[in-house]
Parts: structure tokens; C-alpha cells; sequence
């Protein structure tokens, strides 16, 4: 559970409030002199039920619990947490603080190992580095500053002593994966010698680790850094930080499994290209390529990629080894994509090619193969249909069975129906035979999923966040929009850093807002063209605006009930009548009727945006 929630789940609102500012009962909710602006009636409300508050008097003020603690003491949303974790006894970790601050060290090792090593392929001692890279490898000088590719020396101190020179702690290296320790103790060294240098950045272009590529076909042909705080293969996308615009633009990634699959096709010009490093494409690089486009393009051999992601669980399988590795592949790449809305295709390179060659040697085949790509269903029936040639109706039903699995992973019945049809087509039998062995047949084991994060209906503010995160072009127009639209401080601080930061938030750990972005970026929405996006948000602004409205049409509703009990209800009908009638009511009565006129505007306006809302 994150802190946010820990402490609103700890602190009850209004019990938090009422020790600042004194409150009395009012219906379902709580009412009070408005602590932000002096006023002498109470418009100040607390709602326990939705945890929120506002004022409506002249401040207009109102938001949550955190917001509260924000106004009144003056405080960011961090200093807000800070406090209310404090008072609430929610142990804010100092461990995730003192992990953030030892990741941001680990990384500053890294960067100076890479801007070392870049070094040193330019010394006189490291022509047989540099003729790989360019000559071997043919890549530009441009390539090799963009990418900082650089040279390991064979030697076993030499980045050992040229960070030790520098002060960087021996510790920081050998956990940042740069040094060895020997297993018989001793002195640590590099653990990188001899290769050339392939820096590994995170999506904001923070080094995190790095490839080592052997020149003469030493064993292992990689040296990667180990997985550390600092570096996780099954979260990095080799190459993102430079492909991150192009992405964006073609709305489309390409996925590819190695270095150089990346490098060669942005020499050759296409830049919208990524690795995954040895391991197959997980959850976490789903819904890091989902911040920057809807599509992703697998451009790797699949029976390559399918042996060696298959010995890791969970992730996405190619191989057309057996039934279960494909049936296990359709519902990981249904897993993968669904929470995410993204669109998983397979581009069908020439067999026995790298992304690399194709690119550079033939630009007109890979732009063949990345437009033509097939969903990632189709790619799999079709291979698997190939495989197979049914002579008898036995046969034939096991091809139907074979097929069952991916045909249930497909969530779009159209889609299904179309793949359903050819099968039944190749087959040389019914669409309604082959529906009912996939239907009737045994049930499909269901890999794990993740749960919903929420059981309740998302507000119409969060539905508004989750549009805008996943439609960034909407920016420009929401811009004006007040902060305040959004009750939760969490909402509010989340649209305000989409707002300002290009990338939808960074990814820090333990950073709720950004966990929160991360949250909605996810969130399952319909599949909206950008004038349904338009629209949707519109409509989403209204229906806050009418929510809010009603909110304040109850808190009045709910005073005139008050007043009929002290009054009585004669008193408060006579008072309405001479409103309605346009006569000023006697001075005492100058209260009760300014509410019973607010209580008929709100309901005219609350009338009004229904007809506009309606006629739309
Ligand atoms: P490949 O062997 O296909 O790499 O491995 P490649 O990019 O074609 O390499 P070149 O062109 O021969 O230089 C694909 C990926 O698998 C990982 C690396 O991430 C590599 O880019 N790999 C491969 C390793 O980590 N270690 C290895 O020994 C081999
Ligand atoms: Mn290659």
C-alpha cells in the first residue's frame, strides 16, 4: 500500500479537521467557519463519506486531506506527506530514501566508468577497438558519440584505479557491477576487459549499466552488468532514451533482442527501435513503450527469441516449440498488452537476418516488414496452421485444439471471429464446428493476472486523468484548466507534473505521484480517436463541474432541512414564497432566504448543464 493511502486510511478526515476547526454535524456532513478566508455563517463543509472538503462561501476552496494540511501550513505535497506521515505514524522508510540516494550514487559510478571508457577508444593503444567499431561494426562517428560507445582495455586495474584515483568508493563500483570481487577474496578488478563498451541508459538517459562486446569471438560474446538496485534487464529498454521522440512520432516501437539491432537501424535512419537484453518483453517494458505509443512492433527471430525467453516465467513466448509454450505465449502477450491497450504485432523479417542487417543492407525490406507486421494472434495461428496438415478429422481436431488457446486470448470478437474463419476455411469445415470445439473444449488454464488495483468505479476525475496521460496532445488544451477541478491532491499533483513534464512523470522509486501517473497510464480506457478523446474530456469536466454542484445543492438542502426544524417548515415555505415572488424578506429572515435562493440557483443550473449535456 502506498503512504498516500496508508495515511488517508490512518487519519479521519474529519476527525483530523475538527481539531483545527470546529465543526457540527450537518446531515451526512460536517459544517464550520471557513478556516481560509473570515466569514461569519459556516460554508466551510467536510464530506467523510468521499473524504473531501471545500468551501463554499467566498474562498471556493476544497480538496482532501492532504490538500488541507497543504493551505494550511503552507506546504508542498512532499512537506504535506512528510507531516501527515508524521502525525499518523506512517513510517515513511528511510530506507526508501537512503535506497533512492544509493541509486543515485551507483549511477554517477556509472557514468564515469562510460565517459572513461569512451575515452579510451580514442587512445593510440586502442586501434584494434576502434577498426572493430568502425570498420567490423561500420559505425559512424556520429553513431558512436550518440550511443558513447566506448573501449574496456585488457587490463585488470585500469578502471579500478582510475575511479579510486577520483574518490568513488570501491563498495559503489563492485555493487554497481563495474568491478569484481575474486571468489578467493582479494583485491577486486574490472570486470569488463578487452570489449567494446555498449553504455546502457534508462529512459531518461541515466546510465545504469553496461554491454561489453567481445572483439574476437571470446566466450561469452556479452558481458552484461549484473542485475542490481541500479540495473534491472526485465525493466530496461536498451536504447529508449534515444528512441523515446521517434516512438512517439510513428506511434509505433519496434522491439528488437540485441545492441546492435538498435544501433544499426539508427544509423540506417530508423530510430524508433529498442532491446529488450536477453530476456523475453515483460509487464514493466509493456507499460514503459505504453507512455509513448499504442503500438509495438516485434521484430525478432522468433524461435530465437522463444528459446531463450523460455526459461523465464511470465514473460512473452515466440517459440512455435510446443502447444503449451504457444497456448502460454498468446495468454502472456493477452496479459501484456490488455491492461495497457496496446497493440502487439510481429513484423516477419527475412529467416536468418538480424534487424541490424536488414536496416542497413536493405531499408526498403524493413520498412516492408515493420508496416506489414501481423497482430500478434494471426502470427501465431498462421505459423501454427502451416505446421500443420490434417488428413483426417482427428486430425483436424487437434489443430482445432491446438489453436484453442490463442483463438481465447484474442479479447476482440471481431478479430476472433475473422481468425475463426480462416481457420474453418483451411480446414474445409464449418465457422459454427470450429466455434463449438473452441468453446466446448477443455478449460484453459489462466495464467496469473494481476488484480485490479480497484474494486470501486473510477471518479470522473481519475477517468479524466487517465484520458489526458494517454492522449498528451490534449496538453495544450487542458492547460487552463484550474488545479483545483481535481478534489485529491495525489489527482491534482499528478495533472500538474503531466502538465509541466513532457514524459508523463519520472520514474522514481517510491514516488506516489508518479506511481499514480504510472497507475493511470494503465488504466483500461475505450479505444478513442483524438476527437473522442476531445470529447470524452469535455464531457468528463462537466460532469466534475455537475458533481460539484449537486455536492453543494445537498449541503444547502440539507441547512433549509435544519432550518425547518427550528423554524418549522411553515416559516421556511413562507420565506421561499416571497423569494419566488421577488418581495424581500424581513431582515431576521435575511439568512434563510439567501439560502433558499441559493438552493433554487443551483438547482436551475444544475437543470441547465443536464439540457446541454442532454442535447449533445
Ligand atoms: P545476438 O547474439 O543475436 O546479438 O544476441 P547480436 O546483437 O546479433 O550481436 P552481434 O551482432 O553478433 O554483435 C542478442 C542479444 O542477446 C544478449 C545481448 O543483449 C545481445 O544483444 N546476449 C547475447 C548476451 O547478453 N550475451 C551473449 O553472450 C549473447
Ligand atoms: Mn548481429
Amino acid at each position: 500500500m502506498d503512504v498516500v493511502e496508508e495515511i488517508k486510511r490512518k487519519l479521519d478526515l474529519a476527525e483530523y479537521i475538527g481539531r483545527t476547526v470546529p465543526l457540527h454535524k450537518s446531515g451526512r456532513s460536517l459544517r464550520g467557519l471557513c478556516p481560509f478566508h473570515s466569514e461569519k455563517t459556516p460554508s466551510f463543509y467536510v464530506f467523510p463519506d468521499r473524504g473531501t472538503w471545500r468551501c463554499f462561501g467566498s474562498c471556493g476552496e476544497g480538496g482532501d486531506l492532504f490538500t488541507f494540511v497543504q493551505k494550511r501550513d503552507n506546504l508542498d505535497f512532499r512537506g504535506a506527506i512528510r507531516q501527515l506521515a508524521a502525525e499518523a505514524g506512517v513510517q515513511l522508510s528511510a530506507e526508501a530514501a537512503q535506497r533512492r540516494s544509493k541509486i543515485e550514487r551507483l549511477g554517477g559510478v556509472v557514468s564515469a566508468a562510460v565517459d572513461y571508457y569512451q575515452r579510451r577508444l580514442r587512445d593510440p593503444s586502442a586501434s584494434e577497438a576502434r577498426d572493430y567499431v568502425r570498420e567490423r561494426r561500420g559505425l559512424t562517428q556520429e553513431t558512436v558519440e550518440a550511443f558513447r560507445i566506448g573501449w574496456a582495455p585488457d587490463e585488470w586495474h585500469a578502471l579500478h584505479d582510475y575511479l579510486s584515483g577520483r574518490g568513488y568508493d570501491e563498495e559503489e563500483a563492485l555493487a554497481a557491477g563495474l568491478l569484481v570481487r575474486p571468489e578467493s577474496g582479494g583485491r577486486p578488478h574490472d570486470r569488463f576487459r578487452g570489449r567494446m563498451i555498449i553504455p546502457i541508459a534508462d529512459e531518461r538517459g541515466q546510465f545504469i549499466g553496461l554491454g561489453g562486446r567481445s572483439l574476437r569471438g571470446e566466450e561469452p560474446k556479452y558481458l552484461n552488468s549484473p542485475q542490481s538496485d541500479l540495473f534491472d534487464k526485465g525493466r530496461t529498454l536498451f536504447g529508449l532514451d534515444l528512441a523515446g521522440d521517434a516512438i512517439r512520432a510513428t506511434g509505433t516501437a519496434v522491439v528488437v533482442e540485441g545492441y546492435m539491432d538498435v544501433i544499426g537501424p539508427w544509423q540506417a535512419g530508423y530510430r524508433n527501435v529498442v532491446a529488450t537484453m536477453g530476456t523475453s518483453l515483460t509487464e514493466h517494458h509493456a507499460a514503459l513503450l505504453r507512455r509513448y505509443a499504442k503500438r509495438i512492433v516485434l521484430a525478432m527471430d522468433p524461435d530465437a527469441a522463444g528459446l531463450a525467453a523460455a526459461e523465464r516465467a511470465g514473460g512473452l513466448f515466440l517459440s512455435l516449440a510446443s502447444p503449451e509454450l504457444m497456448a502460454r505465449s498468446a495468454r502472456s502477450a493477452e496479459q501484456l498488452t490488455r491492461g495497457a491497450e496496446l497493440e502487439l504485432r510481429v513484423a516477419p523479417l527475412p529467416p536468418g537476418k538480424d534487424p541490424d542487417e536488414v536496416a542497413r543492407d536493405s531499408p526498403a525490406a524493413w520498412e516492408k516488414a515493420i508496416a506489414g507486421a501481423l497482430p500478434f494472434a494471426e502470427f501465431l495461428l498462421n505459423r501454427l496452421m502451416e505446421a500443420e496438415q490434417p488428413e483426417s478429422p482427428l486430425q483436424a481436431r487437434q489443430v482445432v485444439d491446438r489453436l484453442r488457446p490463442v483463438l481465447l486470448a484474442v479479447a476482440d470478437p471481431v478479430e476472433r471471429a475473422m481468425y475463426v474463419q480462416r481457420i474453418a476455411r483451411r480446414l474445409g469445415v464449418t465457422e459454427q464446428a470450429v466455434l463449438e470445439r473452441v468453446k466446448q473444449g477443455a478449460h484453459v488454464p489462466r495464467g496469473p493476472r494481476a488484480a485490479p488495483s480497484r474494486a470501486e468505479a473510477p471518479s470522473p476525475e481519475q477517468t479524466l486523468l487517465a484520458i489526458l496521460v494517454q492522449n498528451p496532445l490534449l496538453r495544450a488544451e487542458v492547460r487552463p484548466l484550474p488545479p483545483d477541478l481535481f478534489a485529491s491532491a495525489l489527482d491534482r499533483e499528478a495533472f500538474l507534473r503531466w502538465l509541466h513534464a513532457e514524459n508523463g512523470g519520472d520514474a522514481q522509486p517510491d514516488d506516489p505521484v508518479a506511481d499514480h501517473l504510472g497507475d493511470l497510464s494503465r488504466r483500461r480506457l475505450p479505444p478513442f480517436s483524438p476527437d473522442d478523446a476531445r470529447r470524452a474530456v469535455r464531457e468528463k469536466i462537466r460532469e466534475i463541474g455537475r458533481d460539484r454542484l449537486i455536492q453543494r445543492q445537498m449541503a444547502v438542502t440539507e441547512e433549509l432541512a435544519t432550518a425547518e426544524r427550528t423554524l418549522g417548515a411553515n416559516r421556511v415555505a413562507e420565506v421561499s414564497n416571497e423569494v419566488w415572488r421577488g418581495a424581500l424578506p424581513p431582515d431576521e429572515s435575511m439568512a434563510l432566504a439567501e439560502t433558499v435562493i441559493e438552493e433554487l440557483e443551483l438547482g436551475l443550473s444544475i437543470h441547465r448543464r443536464e439540457e446541454s449535456t442532454s442535447r449533445r
